[in-house]
């Protein structure tokens, strides 16, 4: 029945759309006797579940018609301005509500931006390794990459710098996740940040600042946002309320000082999908309008991972060869590991899936597939027993192969 679908029917674009690593990779963890460092998911069993239900009875009560209407492109007012008032206190930013825009996850924010920067052939910047999902929803729009040398404090300035020198054409934009990235852990050191800022400003090239984790910090609080340091319309920030409070209420931002760029990508939003969920627009904010309460649920968020980074880490020292080497996250919900002895972390997984346990191989993760010794661990999503006996099983694994 699929004599339509021939592929040379589809747009030339889905040939570079390819099922991604992670989701493939999150049907063999559906087996309970699997442990999955692999996904990237956040702890089910912190969810506020009788809070968010409370706050949907409230909505139902008070605005139960508005919530189950259309709405605007840009989003409902409360929330727009809820997140303007973070920004402002947490990264003492002149924004208001009028510079957000919410969208469905900050993956959507992705995806517009793409859309809105990109034609076939145009170049983006971008850490090395980054965010697959990035990667995957830059690829729609037929792009070539350029990827930033990064170090374990994000993207190297003069790196950048000289890379910027050298392209032609320059990038359409830099894209970069600064706070405990995905997939390394890593934090853009706060100094470089007004650099990379500067940089970019000199030539011209905007940035989009992808931050889901910044809130997720164990030790400090993360450095502020690029964003802070940009002249109006030089950088986009995407936040999110997936890892915050619940991904499933797919509720995010873009704040996009730039009011052409904002234009732009409304017009871009209204043709996707006309506007995000009212019903989870307001449910959300119901939540979050209370700060005590999610002011206590971060907490509560952040106790957690930390323990469990901290078993990660662990268990890593106690029961790894000494060619592996890892990083310590200062918060979020990864950490990177190098494996070292010549081992590609693609084969590993074939070993690690027989002794019961999953990650993500790095390949993927590099824009141009070119290192195959990294793999990305999850450690937000399971109790610390778990963590030690998968690592201790992904030692196994490693030994088989490297000795
Ligand atoms: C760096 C980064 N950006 C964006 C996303 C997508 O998040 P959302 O659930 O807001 O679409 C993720 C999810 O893991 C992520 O790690």
């Amino acid at each position: 029945m699929d004599i339509l679908v021939k592929p040379q029917r589809l747009a030339r674009r889905c040939e570079r759309l390819k099922p991604s690593t992670i989701r493939e990779m999150l049907k063999v963890t559906q087996n309970p006797d699997v442990i999955s460092f692999g996904g990237g998911l956040p702890a089910a069993e912190l969810f506020p579940v009788a809070e968010i239900s409370a706050a949907q009875d409230r909505v139902m009560r008070t605005r139960g018609a508005s919530a189950l209407q259309y709405s605007v492109t840009d989003g409902v007012t409360e929330l727009r301005e809820w997140v303007a008032a973070r920004m402002r206190a947490q990264h003492g930013v002149a924004v208001d509500a009028d510079d957000v825009v919410i969208t469905g996850g900050s993956q959507q924010g992705l995806d517009l931006y793409g859309r809105v920067f990109l034609d076939a052939g145009d170049i983006v910047a971008l850490e090395n390794p980054s965010y697959l999902g990035a990667i995957q929803a830059f690829d729609a729009f037929e792009p070539a990459y350029l990827p930033a040398e990064s170090d374990e404090n994000g993207i190297v300035p003069a790196a950048l710098e000289r890379a910027f020198a050298n392209a032609d054409p320059l990038p359409k934009f830099l894209y970069l996740v600064a706070n405990y990235e995905n997939p390394t852990g890593r934090t853009l050191a706060a100094e470089r940040r007004p650099e990379i800022v500067a940089i970019c400003a000199r030539y011209g090239v905007p940035i989009l600042e992808d931050d889901p984790y910044g809130e997720i910090a164990f030790e400090q609080h993360a450095p502020p946002a690029l964003l802070s340091h940009a002249a109006n319309g030089a950088v986009t920030y995407l936040g999110t309320g997936s890892k915050m409070v619940a991904p499933g209420l797919r509720v995010a931002w873009m704040v996009i000082p730039d009011r052409t760029l904002r234009e732009k990508i409304v017009t871009a939003k209204q043709g996707a999908d006309l506007h995000s969920s009212t019903y989870a627009q307001y449910v959300f904010h119901a939540y979050v309008e209370d700060e005590a309460r999610l002011r206590g649920h971060l907490n509560t968020v952040r106790a957690t991972y930390r323990a469990r980074r901290d078993a990660m880490v662990a268990a890593l020292a106690a029961q790894m060869p000494a060619h592996v080497r890892w990083n310590v996250p200062g918060g979020g919900m990864f950490l990177w590991v190098t494996v070292g002895a010549g081992i590609d972390t693609e084969e590993l997984f074939e070993h690690a899936v027989r002794d019961g346990v999953v990650f993500v191989p790095g390949r993927p993760f590099y824009p141009h597939r070119d290192r195959g010794d990294g793999m990305r661990l999850n450690f937000s999503a399971m109790p610390e027993p778990r963590i030690d006996e998968g690592i201790a099983r992904l030692a196994t694994a490693i030994r088989h192969l490297g000795g």
